[in-house]
């Protein structure tokens, strides 16, 4: 029996699906836009997309995230691929675009640093918004770093691609700017299950979630020239811990920024002149 587009999105609810997911789902399989699927309710799917739309479906319900089924993300007005070797970009990590983008002056030629680039989301967005900068980005993780510098080559963004561990691959170098969104969740974190599909490694930080933030907050600001910002993201419950590890590092006006449901999201501060 052939079934509907408004009987595979029934069935996609029924299997626990959002609409919103269910329909970006079903766009995927007939390589449609979501505008073209609400006109076309009573078309019929052929067997191998109602077959593909079943799969995709029990996937999402096992938990997959949608970005990885599709296989990209929207992010800061850029259109990101992804793959399970990346973090999915959170809009939260937006508010960390933000201030970046805000703390330095448009015009200026500055040298800028994303510690655990992922996807290179924050990385790419600072480069689209700011041509004039010179954007370096670190991941640990060979995989990720293909996936965002294949993002930097289709998006025609030119930022220095560097492999290894936080600091380690710009030893000796400074930079105006150095942002960073670690891994912040405690290991044994009841939460990091929901996440299971995302990469433990760019979740996980020691007992507290603090390990990484800690290293960092050590390991950044000597790379800072004076009057040079290093700003973080990090867990809504961790604002007051991550602004006492920089100023026992000596930056000075150490601040914060909310996310989108009003946490202390992001911390960062700022090397004396
Ligand atoms: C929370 S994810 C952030 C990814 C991306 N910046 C974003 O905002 O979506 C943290 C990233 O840090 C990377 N990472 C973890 N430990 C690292 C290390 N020691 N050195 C460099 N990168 C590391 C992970 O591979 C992961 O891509």
């Amino acid at each position: 029996m052939s079934t509907t587009l408004a009987q595979a999105l029934r069935q996609a609810a029924g299997a626990g699906l959002e609409r919103l997911d269910a329909q970006l789902l079903l766009g995927h399989v007939l390589d449609r836009p979501r505008a073209w699927l609400i006109a076309h309710d009573d078309d019929t799917l052929t067997a191998e997309q109602a077959l593909a739309y079943q799969t995709i479906v029990s996937r999402r319900a096992a938990g997959e995230p949608v970005a990885y089924l599709l296989g990209h993300k929207e992010f800061h007005g850029l259109n990101l691929a992804v793959s399970p070797a990346t973090l999915v970009p959170r809009p939260d990590t937006e508010t960390l675009v933000d201030w970046a983008l805000e703390v330095l002056a448009p015009q200026t030629q500055a040298r800028v640093l994303d510690l655990g680039t992922g996807s290179g989301c924050i990385a790419l967005a600072l480069k689209a918004a700011r041509p004039n900068w010179s954007v370096f980005a670190v991941d640990r993780s060979p995989e990720a770093l293909a996936v965002a510098r294949a993002n930097g080559e289709r998006l025609g963004l030119a930022v220095n691609w560097l492999q290894g561990s936080w600091l380690e691959p710009v030893a000796g170098q400074q930079f105006d700017l150095i942002v960073s969104n670690p891994p912040y969740i405690a290991s044994a974190d009841p939460h990091l299950e929901a996440l299971r599909h995302e990469p433990l490694s760019a979740l996980a930080s020691g007992a507290d979630g603090l390990e990484d933030l800690r290293q960092l907050a050590q390991a950044a600001p000597p790379h800072l020239p004076p009057g040079g910002w290093l700003l973080f993201e990090h867990g809504y419950d961790q604002a007051d811990a991550v602004a006492a590890l920089l100023t026992q590092a000596g930056l000075e006006n150490v601040s914060h920024r909310q996310d989108l449901a009003g946490h202390r999201r992001c911390t960062g501060g700022r090397r004396s002149r």
